[in-house]
């Protein structure tokens, strides 16, 4: 990897990204953003690849999540609170469920470009270039809106600095006690409608009262009020990650300094492509989207390319089929990854595949596909005999009505009432926390089978 620079994806075919007007005006904006200090520092993102190897083995669990597309309209406390405050009850509920630890990593401070199906878009019969994220145009729906400004990018950096600041001083600043955690959680479980969740919790509740009377309370272990909290992004404007990308001086690699883990999406993993080069030179955790068209031959290539030397925790492979086709699918490319003896994180998506048109008119998810998804995806993972590592999804602490469905549900024609995502359809702060409780009892399953099949 000596000989790989950082700049050498702008030979490369490139897709899905802004075409800039302004040549001056970007190159400005990309010498400024090489002399600021990157968000990350390598140890981190080492660190996040030695947990991931763990969850390759299956000794821990991975939990991705938060919004689809940050917004700079959005950017306040509260709702980086609220996000960071459910993944962690989600962790506590999966932790439960599947006995290992939970990597948390939150598709936070930089997740703001946005791969389109389509490069224009048409309302009332203007055609307008689309909306690509905070980062590179506005979604207001005029001509000067939707043209690339290079000056969003520093926008977006200060944006993720603001975040990321916040999000490390919740994680060991004492909000992230697993006490109060799992007090947020006995407030959802408490409502009538979510009782069937109410036995788990109690349980956790016995376990806490347990380590309490012997001796382990938050005042002297450290493990119990502080989390390890990453951040992560699609890296897909990469005059944005080229200008925070590094060599750290400890290893003497490159480390992009823009998030603790980047993935090449679904739209943007052409093996020769620009995403795929720069992604191969940099250390950081890299995930890769894998949908319906990935071929075992294009899967098979890109996992020499982004981890030649096989190392486990470096590559986690996110699948997002949609619900009734992931039988038709994961199991051709779990036998490519078998086949080539490769080391990777198995992750699933039941976002991006299951995206319909509600009878209101709103882009939504249904619960009850999400949920198969998962379910679909631990079934094969179970019959063939791999590790299902994870969960990655689009979701927020607030209470929106973006996706249908859930315990307190959300129907069609509530979802005009709190709608607010700049992008896809987010599960809510309730519905992200079901199905946690879903994953754990799936994961608590496979667990009693595995360790059956160990002792007989
Ligand atoms: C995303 O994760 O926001 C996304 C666009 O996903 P995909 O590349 O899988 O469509
Ligand atoms: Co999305």
């Amino acid at each position: 990897m000596t000989d790989w620079n950082k700049s050498d994806w702008r030979n490369k075919p490139r897709v899905q990204m802004p075409d800039y007007t302004d040549a001056a005006a970007l190159a400005a904006v990309e010498e400024k953003l090489g002399s600021y200090p990157p968000l990350v520092f390598a140890g981190e993102a080492r660190r996040l690849r030695a947990e991931l190897a763990d969850v390759s083995r299956g000794d821990a669990f991975l939990l991705q999540g938060g919004d689809c597309a940050e917004s700079f309209a959005a950017f306040q406390a509260d709702p980086i609170r609220d996000t960071f405050k459910v993944m962690l009850q989600m962790a506590m509920v999966l932790t439960y469920g599947a006995k290992v630890p939970v990597v948390k990593v939150g598709r936070m401070a930089g997740q703001f470009a946005k791969p389109r199906s389509a490069p224009t878009e048409v309302v009332d019969g203007v055609e307008l270039p689309s909306y690509r994220g905070d980062i590179i145009n506005d979604l207001e729906f005029t001509p000067e809106s939707r043209i690339p400004n290079p000056e969003k990018m520093l926008q977006a950096y200060t944006q993720a600095a603001g975040t990321l600041n916040l999000l490390r001083a919740f994680s060991t600043g004492g909000y992230a006690d697993v006490h109060q955690v799992h007090g947020w959680t006995l407030g959802f479980t408490g409502a009538p409608e979510a009782a069937k969740y109410r036995e788990m919790a109690e349980r956790i509740s016995d376990t806490l009262d347990f380590m309490q009377a012997a001796g382990m309370t938050s005042d002297n272990n450290h493990e119990l009020q502080t989390v390890d909290f990453y951040t992560s992004h699609e890296a897909l404007l990469l005059e944005y990650e080229e200008a925070l990308t590094r060599i750290d001086s400890t290893s003497g690699k490159w480390l992009a300094g823009s998030g603790h883990m980047i993935w090449i999406g679904d739209r943007t993993r052409q093996p020769d492509g620009a995403h795929v080069e720069f992604c191969s030179g940099v250390q950081n955790p890299i995930g890769l989207k894998c949908g319906p068209t990935m071929t075992t031959g294009h899967l098979k290539a890109l996992m020499h390319k982004l981890n030649p030397e096989n190392e486990a925790g470096r590559l986690t492979l996110i699948a997002r089929f949609g619900a009734g086709t992931v039988g038709e699918h994961l199991p051709r490319l779990i036998k490519a990854v078998e086949e080539e003896g490769a080391n990777v994180v198995w992750t699933c998506d039941p976002m991006h595949g299951n995206t319909i048109k509600s009878s209101s008119g709103y882009k939504t998810r249904p619960f009850e596909s999400v949920l198969r998804e998962v379910r679909e995806f631990f079934g094969v993972h179970n019959a063939e005999g791999t590790v299902p590592g994870g969960v990655h999804f689009e979701m927020t602490g607030a209470d929106v009505t973006e996706c249908t469905g859930g315990v307190r549900a959300v129907t069609d024609e509530d979802l005009g009432s709190r709608y607010h995502t700049a992008c896809d359809p987010r599960l809510n702060a309730s519905q992200s926390l079901e199905l946690a409780f879903l994953v754990a009892e799936e994961l608590s399953a496979r667990r009693a089978k595995v360790q059956a099949a160990k002792t007989a």
